[in-house]
């Protein structure tokens, strides 16, 4: 089943909020729902939102009927602003958008920018698939036979409308015939690493334990983790990388413990704009989602919670970075930009 598929006259999505229990889909008529899906994390990770909301901004060019040129234009200008407002910090998102926004400023006439809207999102989901399945064979490279890996959050298919990232480096490992092991963290709040890192990988017949995000500082310690490997929703171009919340302590409990620490993107997530982490926008979520385990409230009634969806782990505690041109190492405000500039 694929996470995001394009169905003509409607987007067809894999609810990842009821997942591992229900493998289910919805079937995406509007843009409206489609920026709602984004935004209640129904499909999630940063390279499955571009494409997502690649497919939907085509969705909504094509809905838009019987007006005048420019009336189509002003409202396909809602459209993108209504997408750039569901979740800031994946750049994917935005790369997408702009990629739309010069289709539209290049085309005349309605007919021919919704065409290209629609091939330009096709293009966008291609280049994820073969973007993933590439950085999953060089990451596989750097996974020794017998390695225990130990990774955060979801960067798996269902993140990527693709192979992958963290997930398709050891996905492709395993295909290899590499006898590994996985720690995978549960990811507080929402659980995205319990719900679908390891029910993704039980798929794919990978060996997994789940752990508590506070473990994960204890397994290191005992020599029981051989490499970390994480996705990112932004890479700066000095390497700083956001990415889910508790990335940030993990790099340093990797440092901590000498073990290596990789990072798993397509270039799509470096964001060619933004040299330090410390500009990357940080998501913050409704406190709800802290103080409340799926339906059951965990803390008092009226207690405060602070809910940051996303940290950056500074440059200087990544090891590498794996991109589909290969693995990037420091000093990655050289070696980030060179790689760039060969996919411009
Ligand atoms: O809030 P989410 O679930 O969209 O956050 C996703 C992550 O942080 C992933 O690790 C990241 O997008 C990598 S996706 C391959």
């Amino acid at each position: 089943m694929k996470p995001v598929e394009w169905l003509g006259t409607s987007i067809r999505i894999i609810d990842q909020t009821r997942l591992p229990q229900h493998l289910e889909t919805i079937q995406i008529e509007n843009w409206h729902d489609m920026v709602e899906a984004i935004k209640e994390l129904k499909v999630r990770g940063a390279p499955a939102i571009g494409v997502a909301a690649a497919y939907g901004i085509a969705l909504g060019a094509q809905s838009i009927t019987g007006t005048p040129e420019e009336d189509f234009r002003r409202e396909l200008e809602g459209i993108l602003a209504a997408f750039a407002a569901s979740r800031p910090t994946a750049v994917n998102l935005f790369r997408t958008i702009d990629r739309m926004k010069q289709h539209i400023a290049c085309e005349k006439g309605r007919d021919a920018i919704v065409l290209a809207l629609i091939e330009e999102a096709r293009s966008i989901h291609a280049g994820e698939i073969d973007a993933t399945e590439k950085l999953s064979l060089y990451g596989a490279e750097l996974i020794a036979n017998g390695s225990t890996i130990l990774t955060h959050c979801n960067a798996g298919p269902l993140a990527t409308a693709g192979y992958g990232t963290a997930l398709g480096v050891i996905i492709a490992a395993r295909g290899q015939g590499k006898n590994i092991s996985v720690y995978a963290d549960e990811t507080r709040p929402l659980l995205q690493g319990a719900r679908l890192t390891v029910w993704e990988l039980m798929q794919a017949d990978v060996p997994v334990t789940l752990i508590t995000d506070s473990m994960a500082g204890h397994f290191m310690s005992c020599g029981r983790v051989d490499c970390v490997i994480t996705g990112a929703d932004r890479i700066a171009t000095n390497g700083d990388t956001a990415n889910k919340i508790g990335t940030y302590t993990l790099g340093v409990l990797a440092r901590e413990n000498g073990i290596p620490f990789y990072v798993a993107a397509p270039l799509s997530t470096i964001d060619p704009a933004l040299r330090l982490g410390c500009d990357i926008p940080i998501e913050e979520r409704k406190p709800e989602e802290v103080t409340m385990l799926a339906e059951t409230r965990i803390a008092p009634q009226g207690a405060k919670a602070a809910n940051p969806a996303f940290d950056v782990t500074p440059a200087r505690y990544i090891t590498g970075i794996i991109t589909e041109r290969g693995v990037a190492g420091p000093p990655y405000d050289h070696t980030l930009p060179a790689l760039l500039k060969e996919v411009q």
